[in-house]
């Protein structure tokens, strides 16, 4: 299946861009260091589907998060900003994701899902 390159300069500290990969958005996050850090914090949360937020992001690219852009209930598209997590809210039937994007509450039973991708470089990264 395809793979394709994104250019991370597009991309200001704060902001996210969703791309079409596969037919489905996927969210490219420049995560602030707010984020990041409210994100650490909870790594050891009770949560239904743990794991680190270190797990979740590149080593010393903390403040990129790539994830699908699908709620793992059914699918509807998460808007960010939303819940009280500080991340994503699902509007079709309240799932709330954190700002690493796992599942803190309501129905979807899985964390937004990371993609295979690799930095290129510092500011370019494949998907897929
Ligand atoms: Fe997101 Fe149901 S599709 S909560």
């Amino acid at each position: 299946l395809a793979s394709t390159e994104f250019d991370l300069t597009k991309v200001a500290e704060g902001q996210q861009v969703t791309i079409k990969w596969r037919g489905k958005p996927l969210f490219v996050r420049n995560r602030t260091k707010a984020e990041i850090a409210k994100a650490v914090k909870d790594d050891h949360a009770d949560m239904k589907d743990p794991a680190t937020d270190a797990s979740r992001v590149k080593p010393g690219k903390a403040q990129w998060l790539i994830v699908g852009g699908n709620c793992t209930h059914l699918g509807c598209v998460p808007t960010f900003g939303g819940g009280e997590y500080g991340g994503w809210f699902c509007p079709c039937h309240g799932s709330v994701y954190d700002t690493s994007g796992r599942i803190r509450k309501g129905p979807a039973p899985k964390n937004l899902v990371v993609p295979d991708y690799a930095f290129l470089s510092d500011t370019k990264v494949k998907i897929g």
